[in-house]
């Protein structure tokens, strides 16, 4: 990273991150208990919305599954900041990754807090935290230059799904004030992270884009946007419908799926970050459109 506009403006993000620091360990008044019987995640954001579901339950069987839908979401944050704590970490102050290494230090400290504060919510109000099931990392070994782009478009992926639902969540005001605080928190830092995370998607992608090999090109492209379905169906989380007393978790997961009410949820839920890529060329077309390039 060269560009002095990068520089400024990770200049600027180290200033803001620094004014706006804080400690997550006494940032939140934690709760000892929340009512089971409310919303504790926004209905529109449950992967019932639009289904019949949502129509045939009974409001107490609705509040039952945004529980635990809350609980995996925070548990699916728990698991992607994990990954890239590793691998920021492994890149910090190394060569190539000079200029954003003053913010790296921002960005991990603020990570750390985040997953200490989702885990503490996770285990103080649904007494676990959801399985990892990701997908794997599909780097190359000795590969490194599609390594460092490949890692940066998951977390920026990952931290832009994410907070689609914060900022709603955020501001939702029929949730509990310690429920709308913990996506608040979060959305405030994931801002920076995300300016910050385009700017290095952008860049890191410049390399592969001129060594003109057109397979390389598709294999990332189609690489991606398996992601971005694997990262969706992450929120149909069988365990999370068998916990919400589901007797038959894993047909609601295929039926709601199927459901072609869910498609412009999920083309909503990914809509900034398709195009950001699309209009970088680094994908030929969002993965929910019917119509493949
Ligand atoms: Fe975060
Ligand atoms: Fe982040």
């Amino acid at each position: 990273m060269a560009a002095s506009d990068v520089a400024d403006v990770l200049a600027d993000l180290v200033t803001d991150a620094t004014e706006h620091h804080y400690s997550p360990y006494t940032r939140f008044d934690w709760a000892d208990t929340l009512a089971e019987r409310q919303w504790w995640m926004s209905p529109e954001l449950l992967s019932v919305a639009g289904t019949r579901y949502a129509e045939e339950w009974d409001e107490e069987r609705l509040m039952r599954l945004s529980k635990w839908e809350s609980i995996n979401f925070f548990s699916l944050n728990i698991h992607g900041i994990r990954e890239l704590l590793i691998e920021v970490t492994r890149r910090i102050h190394t060569p190539g990754f000079e200029l954003p290494s003053e913010f790296f230090h921002r960005f991990l400290g603020e990570e750390n807090g985040h997953m200490w504060f989702f885990a503490q919510f996770c285990l103080r109000y649904g007494d676990r935290i959801y399985p990892d099931k990701s997908l794997p990392v599909a780097g190359s070994e000795e590969d490194t230059e599609v390594d460092h782009f490949l890692v940066f478009a998951r977390i920026l992926i990952f931290e832009e799904l994410v907070d689609h639902f914060n900022l709603r969540m955020g501001r939702d005001t029929t949730l509990h004030p310690l429920i709308r605080e913990v996506n608040q928190v979060h959305h405030d830092d994931e801002w920076r992270h995300i300016v910050m995370g385009r700017k290095l998607v952008e860049h890191l992608y410049q390399p592969l884009r001129e060594r003109a090999d057109e397979a390389l090109r598709a294999r990332l492209d189609d690489y991606l946007r398996r992601y971005i379905t694997a990262s969706m169906q992450s929120l149909y989380n069988p365990a999370v419908y068998r916990d919400a007393g589901v007797a038959d978790p894993y047909v609601l997961r295929k039926e709601l799926l199927r459901d072609p009410a869910r498609t412009r949820y999920h083309e909503t839920f990914f809509k900034r970050i398709t195009k950001f890529l699309v209009n970088q060329g680094i994908i030929s077309h969002s993965p929910f459109d019917s119509v493949t390039a």
